[in-house]
């Protein structure tokens, strides 16, 4: 059998097969800009998805036992059978989740640029020496040696927004390190995420190491993330989600990278045509469909006017349409999404925000809108839009900035534009996220970068290095000679 069959039907991965449903039931999958089909999935039952997780955890010891040379080779060989593929995978991405074409394959490359850098880092884990002299009582006879090794069966649950890239930031980290995968994907990217294991397939994949579970969320959600064979959970995605999955996998290790409300915080001296440029890509890019995305902006008053000028001239020139047109504003993942932004802009609106430039909605197509004036009242303040809407508070000082920054639930990035670096430093000192951008938009790449949320935006760290470190525990052998 092979990944697609007829009539846009997939098949899922389990042990190198490519298998349906047993009740020949899927998930169908709609694209956002012409809701037209994109193509089905299987809806696998809770037996189906036990018996793919149990013949991953099976293979896991021989994977484990495989030189890492070896696997370092297939990673290669996966990056390069994904590159091969940048065309149709990249269209896939587009029909999915509505990003443009050139977005789409701009994924794939990405991608296989991480799988390879993975692929190297890997090699270069290590472990370390401890002699027991180093505590009192202890003497030299007594030695550690402390080996990494991997957790098992790693559960790596990626979200629509990047359905390759953000899969393989996962995948390729627990197959470096010895762990085997269980990969579920959002269902809206489903067909991407199978296609870039169809290229890892084509690598060399050795059979079960990687089995991936298709399904609606109400039936195999808890059941993959309750599984007694899973070792380490890995998700990107909601926060609402994130915290049950972290409640659910009670002991074993996750990693969470969530949502954020991101804040452009701008001083007097920024660079304000770099910082417009900045905001309007940072906030509205892929329709501001990024956990990273700003997500409010923070200016000081001396300023405030010029800023909120350039950005209403910048956005005015965005194209809406839909990403087969290459519009720079594209439909939103669903209807839902959409009516959600639009609730937030109608309570900024009715509690005094001042719209600088409204965007029309049409569906899930939604153009985009700059709120100034936006108060602390308003839940656009505070609330995570995952969408095309940018809120403007103005503040005196940045200690204001820091203060709005304190009572923000979430704690992913921040841009702080000034010219004065000394002054950026000491407000970054200030600020509890995960990372701070100075003079940039708040992203998470490149991809070797560290990359983690604090408070309701993550747990642990990610990036390629920090990812594989995540990937593995100690083991302790303690020699008493
Ligand atoms: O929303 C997912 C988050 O990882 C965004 O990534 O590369 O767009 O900053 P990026």
């Amino acid at each position: 059998m092979a990944l697609r069959q007829d009539n846009d039907l997939y098949h899922t991965l389990v042990n190198n097969k490519w298998v349906g449903s047993e009740s020949g039931e899927t998930v169908k999958i709609y694209s956002p800009d012409d809701h037209e089909l994109a193509g089905s999935v299987p809806a696998l039952s809770q037996e189906e998805v036990d018996r793919a997780i149990r013949q991953t955890a099976d293979v896991q010891e021989n994977w484990e036992a495989a030189e890492g040379h070896e696997r370092s080779e297939l990673l290669h060989r996966w990056a390069e059978e994904l590159e091969k593929m940048t065309d149709e995978i990249g269209y896939m991405i587009h029909r999915e989740v509505g990003k443009t074409l050139s977005s789409g394959k701009s994924e794939v490359k990405r991608t296989a640029q991480l799988i390879r850098h993975t692929a190297e880092e890997g090699l270069r884990t290590h472990g370390s020496f401890i002699q027991g002299d180093a505590f009192p009582g202890a003497s030299k006879s007594t030695k550690a040696m402390v080996q990494k090794v991997p957790h098992g069966v790693v559960l790596a649950i990626s979200p629509y927004n990047y359905p390759v890239n953000l899969a393989a930031s996962k995948i390729a980290p627990a197959l470096i390190t010895g762990n085997t995968v269980v990969f579920k994907p959002a269902t809206q990217g489903a067909v991407s995420g199978l296609m870039m294991v169809e290229a890892l397939v084509n690598a060399g994949l050795p059979e079960g190491v990687l089995n991936v579970v298709t399904g609606r969320g109400s039936v195999i959600g808890d059941f993959v993330v309750t599984h007694p064979k899973v070792d380490m959970i890995t998700f990107t995605g909601g926060t609402d989600t994130g915290q049950h999955i972290a409640k659910k996998a009670s002991m074993i290790p996750v990693v969470l990278e969530l949502g954020g409300k991101d804040p452009a915080i701008v001083l007097d001296d920024a660079d304000l045509d770099k910082t417009a440029k900045e905001i309007v890509s940072g906030a509205l890019s892929y329709s501001g469909q990024r956990c990273t995305a700003i997500k409010r902006v923070m200016v000081v008053d001396s300023v405030a006017d010029e800023l909120v000028a350039k950005l209403k001239e910048k956005v005015a020139a965005l194209k809406v349409g839909r990403s087969s047109e290459d519009a720079d504003i594209t439909p939103m993942i669903d209807q839902k999404s959409a009516d959600y932004v639009t609730s937030l802009i109608d309570d900024a609106k009715s509690k005094g925000a001042v719209v600088v430039h409204e965007g029309q909605q049409e569906k899930n197509l939604l153009g985009p809108t700059v709120l100034d004036s936006v108060t602390e009242d308003m839940r656009v303040a505070w609330e995570e839009q995952f969408g095309p809407v940018l809120p403007i508070m103005r503040i005196s000082n940045e200690f204001e900035a820091v203060d709005l920054e304190k009572r923000n639930a979430y704690g992913l990035q921040a841009s702080i534009f000034t010219k004065n670096l000394e002054n950026a430093f000491a407000l970054s000192d200030k600020l509890n996220v995960g990372t701070v951008q100075v003079n940039g938009k708040t992203s998470r790449g490149p991809d070797h970068f560290p990359f983690l949320g604090v408070k309701n935006s993550g747990q642990g760290v990610q990036g390629i290095g920090r990812s594989i470190d995540s990937m593995l525990r100690d083991k302790v052998l303690v020699l008493n000679l």
